[in-house]
């Protein structure tokens, strides 16, 4: 039989040590599954929802309450879109704590931290299509973030909210980014994402001549492990939507982000917290992009994980790469739990 994608990702046989829960986390791979339930749950909500400003809280009302099912379709693409926040985040750690970053997988590292970003702005702009009152916050400080940049700030706050002020424009310009455009590049790199990681020789672990156990697995029981994981990230996301209902509030009648109860979404609340310290560029806009600079330049400017020690956590050899990124992740965790006290007051 001819070769085609699913064989590429799945060899006959590879080593035992590539396919070890405790070692991936199985993060990587439950990323695909949720960005494939998310795809499929949005198609099934853009029969519904009605991108204008009258319109888009009361479509996602008809749709949680009226449709059959709709209600859970929307619960499942919520918790989907949460959860590929975190699991993906657990795999951006999983690679620097395994020191999986380093040549000959630079540029997949690359090509999986944009698509963190990407996942970041789907997120984001769902968040905001659904233009009730629980959104205010993100849709006028978020979007001023840009007007902060220096030169060019008026210009793309103009460009990304279609006018002085967010109104119906912004509204499908946010629909048209997280329906097509954010989601047409993220499909590609996810794809290109999976593609690179067989392609620079599977996960990564010690070359043959390093190696302590010679076993390997088959496609079969590859293909196992794969479908056991879908099977509990699927329950659980099913759990999830089943208790949890997804965040609904009344629909917006004035634009404004003074209300109280009103707060940036969970990933960007440490950004609110900064924003109360300070100057909106320098920690809104600056910290969040050297963040993401720093991420990019790990395998290019730090010490890289020996050979020897690829396959585990933890190795010696980059313990410095992995001592600035715990303390980042720490740093935004206090930093979300402090603006979440008020959040649940
Ligand atoms: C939606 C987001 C993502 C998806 C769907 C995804 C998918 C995958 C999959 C299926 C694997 C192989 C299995 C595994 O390691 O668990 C993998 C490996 C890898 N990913 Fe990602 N990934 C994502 C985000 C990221 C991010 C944020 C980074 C880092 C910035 C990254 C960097 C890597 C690297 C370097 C490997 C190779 C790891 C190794 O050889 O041990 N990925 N990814």
């Amino acid at each position: 039989m001819r070769p085609n994608f699913f064989h590429h990702l799945h060899p006959p046989t590879i080593p035992a040590a590539q396919a070890r829960w405790r070692y991936t986390l199985g993060a990587g791979g439950t990323a695909i599954f949720l960005v494939l339930v998310l795809i499929i749950t949005g198609i099934l909500e853009m029969f519904f929802y009605i991108p204008t400003p009258a319109e888009a809280a009361l479509s996602i009302q008809t749709i949680s309450y009226l449709v059959p099912f709709g209600g859970l379709v929307r619960n499942l693409h919520y918790w989907a879109g949460q959860l590929l926040l975190v699991v993906s985040g657990m795999h951006l750690l999983r690679v620097v704590f395994t020191g999986a970053y380093a040549r000959p997988r630079r540029f997949n590292y690359l090509l999986g931290l944009a698509l963190f970003v990407f996942i970041i702005l789907l997120d984001f702009t769902g968040y905001i299509l659904r233009w009730d009152q629980g959104i205010q916050w993100a849709l006028v400080v978020g979007t001023n973030l840009v007007k902060s940049i220096p030169w060019i700030g008026k210009f793309l706050y103009q460009i990304l909210v279609g006018g002085d002020q967010p109104g119906g424009a912004a509204l499908i310009r946010f629909y048209t980014w997280h329906v097509f455009g954010l989601m047409l590049l993220a499909a590609i790199l996810t794809i290109w994402h999976a593609f690179r990681v067989r392609r620079d020789g599977g996960i990564a672990v010690p070359p043959p001549k390093l190696r302590t156990s010679p076993e390997r697995i088959s496609r079969f029981e590859l293909l196992r492990r794969e479908a056991t994981a879908m099977l509990l990230a699927g329950a659980a996301l099913l759990l999830l939507s089943a208790l949890l209902p997804a965040p609904i509030a009344p629909p917006i009648t004035e634009i404004t982000a003074l209300s109280s109860d009103t707060h940036a979404p969970w990933f960007f609340l440490w950004v609110q917290q900064l924003l109360k310290w300070g100057d909106p560029f320098l920690l809104g806009v600056l910290v969040p992009v050297l963040v993401l600079v720093f991420l990019a330049l790990i395998p290019y400017i730090l010490p890289k994980p020996s050979n020897a020690e690829l396959g585990r956590w933890f190795p010696k050899s980059n313990w410095l790469a992995q001592l600035i990124l715990a303390l980042i992740t720490l740093l935004i965790i206090v930093l979300i739990l402090l603006a979440w006290g008020p959040v649940i007051k």
